[in-house]
């Protein structure tokens, strides 16, 4: 167990999406240059649209499109032009406006009304596209991560069922308070990425982003206590009003 966790404090969201943006372009290069093409499991809600549009603009003609290949770490489970869909938020803040070959993005097939074949359909996407038999684990390049106000992370809530789940690679997860499933990459997926990076923004994170950083209640009541890359770098990359009540020598 190597994880090496880095929390890096900004001040405010343009620079956060900034910070992200450059971390997004050189993680691109290396893995281009060492493996010839870059994965990314992305993450939905709100945070993270600003960087998305930052990637089809200000850093567009940074990333090769065309080796660069996406995922979504976790999907509503709604049709893709659903006002819901993180596919569909994805879609309408960067792959509508790059040069992304269609082959290159893997969405969740959330369409489907059987929540468990969607997940179903999608592990076996990703087995296939990484050549990963039952038991192993996939390793993107990265994981972009966000963080409700609850702790929860990708679609991994509080005392849901995912959170147990180690064998597979994508679940169909309840979430009683939505009445409904998310599809979700697991915690053996995440924690087996290169890099996951925490995108986290504004004061109403605070109090759990103190929690979950250095408090001690159980993991599974803050389930992004749980992301530690076996051999993988953990960046939290916030802004001060996050940070705001994280002790002295962190902030
Ligand atoms: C989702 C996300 C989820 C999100 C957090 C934070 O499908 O909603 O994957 O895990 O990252 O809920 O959302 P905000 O960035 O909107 O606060």
């Amino acid at each position: 167990m190597s994880t090496s966790l880095e929390l890096r404090v900004v001040p405010d969201p343009p620079a956060l999406f900034q910070a992200a943006a450059e971390q997004f372009v050189t993680l691109v290069g290396s893995a281009v240059r060492e493996n010839g093409c870059f994965t990314v499991a992305l993450s939905g809600g709100s945070t993270p649209k600003s960087l998305y549009s930052r990637l089809a603009t200000d850093d567009r003609d940074q990333v090769p499109w065309d080796k660069t290949f996406f995922f979504w770490g976790d999907e509503r489970h709604v049709p893709p032009d659903n006002p819901e869909s993180n596919y569909r938020m994805v879609y309408e803040a960067l792959l509508s406006k790059v040069p992304v070959p269609p082959g290159n993005i893997f969405r969740v097939p959330a369409e489907n009304p059987d929540a468990a074949r969607v997940a179903e359909s999608y592990e076996l996407a990703l087995r296939q596209f990484f050549k990963v038999p039952p038991g192993s684990f996939p390793s993107f390049d990265l994981i972009l991560l966000g963080m409700g106000p609850d702790g929860h992370t990708a679609s991994l809530f509080p005392g849901t069922a995912a959170l147990k789940d180690r064998s597979r690679l994508v679940v169909a997860n309840w979430v009683e308070k939505f009445k409904g499933h998310r599809i979700t990459m697991t915690l053996p997926v995440i924690n087996q990425a290169a890099v996951v990076t925490f995108l986290v923004s504004g004061r109403d994170k605070a109090e759990t982003l103190k929690e979950v950083l250095e408090g001690s209640q159980p993991p599974d009541l803050f389930p992004s206590k749980l992301i530690h890359p076996v051999n993988g770098k953990l960046n939290w990359l916030v802004d001060r009003a996050a940070a705001a009540v994280l002790s002295r020598t962190r902030a």
